[in-house]
């Protein structure tokens, strides 16, 4: 299984850059939330944790992380993410984990429902037997 990671389109001229993601191409859901993950410490992972349901796309719009994905086939990809793009789906029962922030990372994430901590599968055992399940 892989996550098909997407360039995000940019309009550059003299006055800066303007950045732009559109629905379907980029954006494959209708958005029901979008929240931003800033100020994460040196050394300090996120994530670790698969989703039941919800549909995500991460773009980094400042700084850079790096977003490791692993899928309920065993395989794993790993995604640079930089305010260049590109943008990356996390899709249902995807495992995600979120390393090396930069100082400025600002991690965009765009969702297709309401936030449900009973959408979260947080633990890795209960991942991996769904996963085999
Ligand atoms: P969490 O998803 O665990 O963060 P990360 O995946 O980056 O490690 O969320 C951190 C906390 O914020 C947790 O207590 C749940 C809460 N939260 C909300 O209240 N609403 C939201 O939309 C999100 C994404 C998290």
């Amino acid at each position: 299984m892989t996550a098909r990671p997407v360039p995000i389109k940019r309009n550059v001229d003299p006055r800066g850059s303007l950045a732009i993601l559109t629905r379907p191409h980029e954006i494959p859901f209708e958005i029901a939330r979008i929240y931003w993950v800033s100020g994460v410490p040196a050394n300090t992972p996120r994530g670790f944790h698969a989703h039941h349901a919800t549909r995500q796309l991460a773009v980094c719009v400042a700084g850079s992380c790096r977003l490791l994905l692993q899928f309920t086939d065993g395989t794993e990809q790993w995604a640079d993410l930089g305010a260049d793009g590109p943008a990356v789906p996390i899709e249902p029962m995807v495992w995600h984990e979120m390393h090396h922030f930069s100082a400025d990372c600002v991690l965009l994430v765009l969702a297709d429902r309401a936030y449900d901590e009973a959408d979260y599968i947080r633990e890795r055992a209960t991942w991996e037997n769904a996963c085999h399940g």
